[in-house]
């Protein structure tokens, strides 16, 4: 997030993380960074969900969610619908989300899970080994392939259907700080 927010100053970047731990450690990266444009959310993305307004956010990373393997944990995922539908509310129609994980059952879910909360799947079966342009890799990710776990990285795009339970947050989007333009998402 740090990297993408210095290689794009123009950009509004929110992120949202709810340990204090993980907090800690961004805000250190972003003051020796010194970068401006990024805002953290200590706390759980939800509750951006429950104020943003519809359609604010130009592009959506989701990087290596915690994968939740046990079945009767699986509620717990991201790629759920009370999370993926407030998360469509709040992206401009049209907007990417790009998914990375290491855990094939997660990357299945997701070809399931995210389409039928009003996304379509961009990428085909053959580029899913293949990072975005000028990618850099996370912290998550350079341990999953330490230990011999190779990425899948997806990318969605928000349909133009508004999503079920819409509304809620305020009429316009709240001005972006200082010259950032756009604004993306990092979730965790
Ligand atoms: C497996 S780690 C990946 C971290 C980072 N994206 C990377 O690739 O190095 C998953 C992160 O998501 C965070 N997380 C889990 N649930 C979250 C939620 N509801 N909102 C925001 N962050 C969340 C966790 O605290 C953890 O830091």
């Amino acid at each position: 997030m740090v990297a993408q927010a210095a290689a794009n100053p123009g950009v509004g970047i929110l992120g949202a993380e709810p340990f204090v731990n993980g907090v800690a450690m961004a805000l250190g990266r972003i003051r020796r960074a010194g970068v401006a444009n990024i805002r953290i959310h200590a706390g759980d993305v939800r509750d951006l969900f429950d104020i943003l307004p519809d359609g604010c956010i130009g592009r959506a990373f989701l990087l290596y969610p915690d994968p939740w393997p046990k079945r009767r944990h699986r509620e717990r995922r991201f790629v759920t619908p009370s999370y993926l539908w407030p998360l469509a509310r709040v992206m401009a129609p049209g907007a990417e989300l790009r998914l990375a994980s290491d855990v094939a059952d997660y990357i299945e879910h997701a070809l399931a899970a995210v389409p039928a909360a009003g996304f379509d799947l961009l990428t085909p079966p053959a580029g899913r080994a293949t990072p975005w342009p000028g990618w850099m890799p996370t912290r998550y990710e350079a341990k999953a392939l330490r230990e011999g776990r190779p990425p899948a990285y997806l990318t969605f795009r928000r349909g133009p259907a508004p999503s079920p339970g819409g509304g809620g947050g305020p009429a316009t989007c709240p001005a972006a700080p200082a010259s950032p333009v756009d604004r993306d998402a990092a979730i965790g």
